[in-house]
């Protein structure tokens, strides 16, 4: 008992000086301690994830779609770029209905990215050149013509409760049948599809060929966690966690019914997600749980097996005391990494300025338990591009402030030399979500524009395939944003993003230094990264468009004397190397530089 009472007293004790902390912090801007400056870190906890859209990194078949091969013989790019990790978008055998996120063999490779054997021999390369391969888990749903869905059609034994079936309603007024609910798919329309031959419905929250698996069937879950086990077996080094939020819905009451969700008044259109609210069927508390579970599955196999720690990165947009949660408790671990997408999110609603940025970091950092490790996204496959979103002028800016930021960083594919959005026209859509709308409002859904082929030159089809055609267009810009024509210039995105990673990896203050950022005004940013008997390292962006004159003291006083330019934004016309007063540094429009005190 008094053991208790005294930890009581000092977790107490322990709030109150966080409090005090914290409302101290509040005064001098944003300023987070590390938490020990000689410890060493596991490598997930600084690492620079790479995330791959196979269908569109490389092709080397000449069918115009890209296949595990290509990535193969692209592996010594990724090694050139520096990152630790690349996560590869799904793989599995699929119907390609969400072109992927619909698997039909959880066990099994898609014919047209290759084989088994082709994957092996992908992660035999990756291991020669020291680079971790992070697979695609999709737990939320199968395709349609996965095994299990067919066999819990037919009712097989073990199958029946594989998926969320439901008798519906009978209409009193018209005597027809009715979906269960009023519950709407995240791709338009109503989330509940009957099927014929068993005469009921099934929940689909994505697209009608995704049937949600049933998370209360305990045959499902021990099934998804094989699936886990086959891979890490496989040699794959963690996974990126599709979908969270819709893992479980809420109970059926003792009738077996479940309620209606409310319209918000968010939008009009009635057959959008956002008109009704998501209360019954998104951020259950078992889907936390349910992350808890897989990481035990990780970590028993490292136990069992041995080798490096692998990962566990979630996909979820929910607000902040949800999110966080995934991270695990005082007595549990969760997720490495629970995605934050603030940087995508908050600017889309807000718009990009210091002010937004400032804000979007202070989301993360001020909600995230202590002890776990922060992490960025500027963006993937499901958003428009950065350079379209921040503007092509900022995208240095953005993978410098990712990049010196405490924690790992995650880059889609093509950020690093400045892709941007292509134009799809309706004709050219495939994704489900934009054909599931109309010409008229296609654009708003569509995700095909963040997807089209990966850019390595500006010769024939941008060097992503051989053959006559590619799966999507290609975006306008492929003659000069491409890897060949940055690589071969004296500067460009690809060389900043290159310079960026090796400084992250070379120094110690970027990995182990505390952190103190502010939006020193309305345009100018400024991030302090330092470390006891290393050198500080200073990033400043300009995100207004006017030349200003800051007086970094004003900051932080410790910033006084010379700075020397490490890496500057392709538009900058300063040089490396050159030294600049912390008293008075001009900063040109859009323009963002990382500078040293050594
Ligand atoms: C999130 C994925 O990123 C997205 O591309 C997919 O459509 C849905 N989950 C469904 O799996
Ligand atoms: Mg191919």
């Amino acid at each position: 008992m008094s053991v208790t009472g005294n930890q009581t007293v000092i977790r107490l004790r322990l709030g109150l000086l966080t409090l005090l902390l914290f409302a101290i912090g509040q005064g001098q801007g944003c300023q987070v301690q590390s938490s020990g400056a000689a410890e060493t870190k596991d490598w997930w906890e600084t690492a620079q994830f790479y995330q791959i859209y196979p269908r569109s990194f490389k092709d080397s078949d000449g069918d115009g779609i890209g296949d595990l091969n290509g990535i193969t013989s692209k592996l010594e790019y990724l090694k050139d770029l520096g990152v630790t990790a690349a996560w590869l978008s799904p793989i599995f055998a699929s119907p390609m209905v969400d072109f992927g996120y619909d698997i039909s063999d959880f066990f099994d490779i898609q014919p047209e990215y290759g084989t088994l054997d082709d994957f092996r021999a992908l992660i035999k390369k990756a291991k020669e050149l020291d680079l971790k391969i992070i697979l695609d888990f999709v737990p939320n749903h199968s395709s349609d013509e996965n095994e299990w869905f067919k066999k819990s059609v037919k009712r097989e034994k073990g199958y029946e409760d594989y998926y969320v079936w439901h008798d519906g309603k009978v209409n009193a007024e018209t005597g027809k049948r009715e979906p269960p609910t009023n519950w709407l798919q995240y791709f338009r329309g109503t989330a509940w599809e009957w099927n014929e031959e068993r005469q009921q419905y099934y929940l689909h929250q994505f697209a009608v060929q995704q049937p949600d698996l049933n998370y209360r069937n305990p045959l499902v879950v021990e099934q998804m966690k094989r699936v886990l086990r086959y891979w890490l077996n496989e040699g794959v080094a963690g996974f990126r966690c599709d979908a969270l939020p819709p893992l479980f819905e809420v109970l059926p009451d003792a009738d077996g019914q479940y309620p209606d969700e409310t319209v918000t008044g968010a939008t009009d259109d009635p057959d959008d997600r956002d008109y009704l609210t998501t209360t019954y069927i998104e951020d259950r508390p078992e889907s936390i749980d349910m992350v808890y579970q897989w990481r035990t599955v990780l970590d028993d196999h490292k136990r069992i097996y041995g080798g490096d720690s692998s990962v566990l990165l979630i996909e979820t947009y929910s607000a902040a005391w949800f999110t966080m949660q995934f991270y695990g408790n005082r007595t549990t671990e969760g997720a490495h990494l629970p995605f934050n997408f603030n940087l995508i999110t908050v600017m889309d609603q807000k718009g990009l300025s210091a002010q937004t940025v400032q804000e979007a970091i202070d989301l993360w950092l001020k909600n995230m338990p202590a002890g776990r490790t922060p992490n960025w996204v500027l963006g993937n496959h499901d958003k428009r591009r950065a350079a379209s979103r921040y503007g092509v002028d900022h995208i240095d800016g953005m993978n410098m402030l990712v990049m010196i930021l405490p924690g790992a960083s995650v880059t889609y594919q093509g950020e690093e030399i400045g892709m941007t959005d292509g134009e799809i026209s309706w004709e050219d859509t495939v994704d489900p979500w934009g054909c599931n709308s109309n010409p008229d409002i296609y654009e708003m859904y569509t995700r095909d524009p963040e997807r089209t082929p990966f850019q390595w030159t500006g010769g024939s089809n941008a060097g992503f395939t051989d053959g006559p055609t590619t799966w999507l267009p290609l975006a306008g810009d492929y003659e000069t944003v491409n890897v060949e024509t940055e690589l071969a210039a004296e500067h460009s995105h690809l060389k900043i993003y290159k310079m960026l990673v090796a400084l992250r990896k070379s120094s110690k203050t970027l990995q182990n230094g505390s952190t103190k950022y502010l939006a020193l005004t309305e345009d100018i940013f400024v991030v302090r990264r330092s470390l006891a008997n290393s050198p500080t390292i200073v990033g400043v962006i300009n995100f207004g468009s006017e030349t200003k004159t800051i007086d970094l003291r004003e900051f932080d006083k410790n910033l006084s004397g010379n700075l020397q330019l490490l890496v500057r934004s392709l538009a900058s016309t300063k040089s490396e190397g050159t030294t600049f007063s912390a008293q008075m540094l001009s900063v040109d429009p859009a323009e963002a530089l990382v500078l040293t005190t050594q």
